[in-house]
């Protein structure tokens, strides 16, 4: 069970109102607009450079969670022309993969959810459906990406993927038909027994054969090196595994969850402002605030669920996490886009280094709103 005292509730409101106001100069600079990442000072524009990119439902979520809890206009009409820009992603399927999830399930799952509107229902749906063609049947996992340079990736799970599970639990729910969420629990078993290491940390990359399902190897994704401890995945790996044990009620989830917190809370240095890779070297400095964001989402959901005393470790956590990083990353300059500074796309790619990124600003947004009580059900 999560609670807060006056001073915690005061402080996520007097950061929640600092968001809604940067959000309030933010939108109108960006009309038709899906943002990414900041290119001095400005959102760049994934419309057109790549309406099918993994980020591009955090700006809607973001909007979402900005209208739920303030009920200004503005936010909703921004949040729906992002989801009908969105469609075009539909249009090039054949570019799709597994964040189908994230795509659709924070824009046109959660205008659905607030609105009732039906055509996001649809969307929402084809979306959990796209997923659904991605598990594959002989080696009981859903595929995550279509390319990637010389490499044939049909035997690739990604971490990643257990956030994008919860469009097939609401899918299941919603249409009253239990595989998709079936589906989910077969991905959420394998990767349970091949994603997470035995100390709770997790592999970004694991092959599979894909025709026994097998494992073959583990591969370096976006973090310092195969074996290294890559921050965001960890997160996913915390935050995802407690939403599934959420729609399931399955202990080994929750013991998963757990797991990957323990780590993720041991790993983190003193300053509590988390680094790219948890097993990277000192110098040079590579922040990821996106995992700080994702962790203390996933935290937070951990505090909800267990006992008061068993939570408040993980609560701390997530709260030492958000207070760091509201000191020392975030950005109140309401003429620059960008809300929480420091995120790290890629360790291996200087310029994928120490940057603004939407969905840093997405999950930091989620958290505080959660802090005030939220029982919007994104996830
Ligand atoms: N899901 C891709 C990433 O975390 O960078």
């Amino acid at each position: 069970m999560l609670t807060f005292d006056e001073n915690e509730l005061q402080w996520a409101e007097s950061i929640f109102r600092k968001i809604d106001a940067k959000m309030e100069k933010t939108l109108p600079r960006t009309k038709g607009v899906i943002p990414y990442r900041v290119e001095n000072g400005k959102f760049e524009n994934m419309v057109k450079k790549n309406i099918c990119w993994w980020t591009n439902g955090f700006w809607e979520g973001l909007l979402w969670l900005l209208y739920s809890r303030t009920g200004k206009q503005a936010y909703r009409e921004a949040a729906q022309q992002g989801e009908t820009l969105l469609d075009g992603a539909f249009r090039n399927y054949p570019r799709l993969h597994h964040d189908v999830g994230f795509l659709w399930q924070l824009s046109a799952g959660l205008d659905y959810k607030l609105t009732g509107n039906s055509e996001s229902r649809l969307r929402a749906l084809f979306a959990a459906s796209i997923l659904m063609s991605r598990f594959n049947l002989d080696g009981g996992y859903i595929r995550a990406w279509n390319d990637y340079p010389d490499d044939d990736t049909s035997g690739w799970s990604i971490i990643d993927t257990m956030m994008n599970l919860s469009i097939l639990y609401w899918a299941s729910k919603e249409l009253g038909d239990a595989r998709f969420a079936r589906v989910a629990r077969a991905h959420a078993d394998k990767s349970l027994h091949h994603h997470l290491r035995p100390d709770g940390s997790s592999k970004h990359i694991v092959v599979y054969d894909p025709q026994t399902g097998e494992e073959l190897a583990e591969r370096a994704g976006q973090g310092y090196a195969c074996g290294s401890a890559w921050s965001r995945g960890q997160a996913w790996a915390l935050y995802g595994f407690v939403i599934s044990y959420h729609h399931t009620d399955k202990q080994e989830y929750l013991d998963a969850s757990k797991r990957a917190a323990n780590f993720f809370i041991a790993s983190v240095q003193e300053d509590w402002l988390p680094r790219c890779d948890f097993r990277s070297p000192e110098q040079p400095v590579v922040y990821d605030a996106s995992a700080g964001a994702i962790a203390a989402c996933g935290l937070l959901e951990l505090a909800t669920l267990l006992p008061v005393e068993e939570g408040r470790c993980y609560k701390q956590a997530a709260l030492h996490l958000l207070r760091e990083m509201e000191a020392h990353f975030c950005d109140w300059n309401p003429d620059s886009d960008g809300i929480l500074h420091y995120g790290s796309i890629n360790y291996k790619e200087p310029e994928g280094r120490n940057r603004y990124l939407v969905y840093s600003d997405f999950f930091f947004t989620q958290a505080i709103t959660k802090m005030l009580g939220s029982d919007l059900e994104i996830w």
